[in-house]
């Protein structure tokens, strides 16, 4: 088996290996792979995806890509073929690619979520090289047939449909919402504004986390002072199949019935527009919003994991809050964490950013 730089390689080498994923990701995850599929195919095609290839007696078996977010790096995929799923494969492409990012001047953090990983043994791989790790849960649920409850109604609060204009308000929302929370552990886009912007863009205009869809996407208001305090953003990641790409609530506002409103008039559209299922991603520890989407008649599709590795190796000993934010966050909603430049790569690949 070699193992090879991937901008060598031409989209041909690929092109079993990117259908093989299809089939997976839609029997996994309900997903339709194919526009992130075509994405990977054209900056292979441009020799401009960083990565590796596995090749044996000259047919590619298996790949891995990351890319670059200024002093970030972000293993995009790791995906093997069926007979070469031994662990062995995945983990020789994920160590080159690990050790690339490693060795790369001004890289500080690697972040990956691998939801089609599941829980085959990768962790090992990651934990030798110092990464921390997060269980994560892919979770369905059903959509035809099956009646949401009635909304509890806040008449403090007012409902509308997304509007790009509230983007960088929702960017702030972020951070105040995800201050110390677990899942700011895990990408530290929810750190900052900066950071919350370039993760709402990587939302809304690129395929990664599926085709946004603002008509399943709501704003909250409070009536009083017009704030926005929450918000639910949904894409379509299959023909009728829809995904929750975020929800959050303003820590003032946070167990009053909110998020779980916001979530209803999510699904309560994507049921009139006759989707049949939908999904979403959460963070194990998260408890509060696990509970939540259990009430909902959410459940566990997959488990995988999230992994994280921090050169100054500070995020291992912050106090993270798995329920959410007993912290203060920090005034205007700025995280306290330094933001870097957001600068783009260039590459127009997105990180799959999720909740
Ligand atoms: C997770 C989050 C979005 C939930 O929003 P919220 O407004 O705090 O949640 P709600 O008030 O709607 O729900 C809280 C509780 O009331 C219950 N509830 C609220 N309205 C209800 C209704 N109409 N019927 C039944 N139960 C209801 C919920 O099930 C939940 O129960 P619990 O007390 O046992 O936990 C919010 O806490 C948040 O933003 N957290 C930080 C970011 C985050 O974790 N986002 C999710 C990432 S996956």
């Amino acid at each position: 088996m070699e193992i090879l730089d991937l901008r060598h390689m031409r989209s041909q080498d690929l092109e079993h290996l990117l259908e093989e994923e299809k089939q997976l990701w839609q029997r996994h995850l309900q997903w339709d792979y194919t526009a992130s599929a075509a994405l990977i195919k054209r900056f292979v095609d441009a020799h401009a995806l960083p990565g590796y290839a596995a090749v044996d007696g000259g047919r590619t078996v298996g790949y891995s890509f990351y890319v670059y977010e200024d002093y970030k790096g972000l293993i995009g995929d790791v995906f093997v073929s069926g007979a070469f799923t031994d662990g062995a494969t995945e983990s020789e492409l994920l160590r080159n690619v690990i050790e690339t990012m490693q060795g790369t001047p001004g890289i500080r953090r690697i972040e990956t979520q691998l939801m089609n990983f599941g829980d085959r043994p990768i962790s090992q791989c990651f934990h030798s090289q110092n990464f921390q790790s997060f269980g994560r849960k892919f979770l369905f649920r059903e959509l035809a047939g099956c009646p949401l409850s009635s909304l509890s109604h806040n008449r403090d609060i007012a409902l509308a449909p997304w509007d790009p204009r509230w983007t960088s308000e929702a960017a702030h929302l972020i951070t105040r919402a995800y201050h110390g929370h677990i899942d700011s552990a895990i990408n530290d886009q929810y750190r900052s504004h900066a950071g919350a912007m370039r993760f709402l863009d990587n939302i809304l205009h690129y395929p990664g986390c599926g085709r946004f869809d603002a008509g399943c996407s709501f704003l909250a208001f409070r009536k009083d002072t017009s704030r926005l305090c929450g918000m639910v953003l949904t894409s379509v990641v299959r023909d009728r199949v829809g995904h929750i790409t975020q929800v959050c609530v303003d820590p003032e506002a946070q167990g009053t019935g909110l998020g779980f409103n916001l979530i209803c008039e999510s699904l309560q559209k994507l049921q009139q527009r006759r989707f049949h299922t939908v999904t979403l991603t959460v963070t194990a520890a998260n408890s509060s919003a696990l509970r939540l989407y259990e009430k909902m008649q959410f459940s566990t599709l997959r488990d995988f994991q999230a992994f994280v590795w921090d050169a100054s190796g500070q995020d291992r000993s912050q106090p993270w809050n798995h329920q959410g934010n007993t912290q203060e966050p920090s005034a205007g909603g700025a995280s306290s964490a330094p933001a870097g430049s957001e600068e783009s790569d260039g590459s127009g690949r997105n990180s799959r950013s999720r909740l």
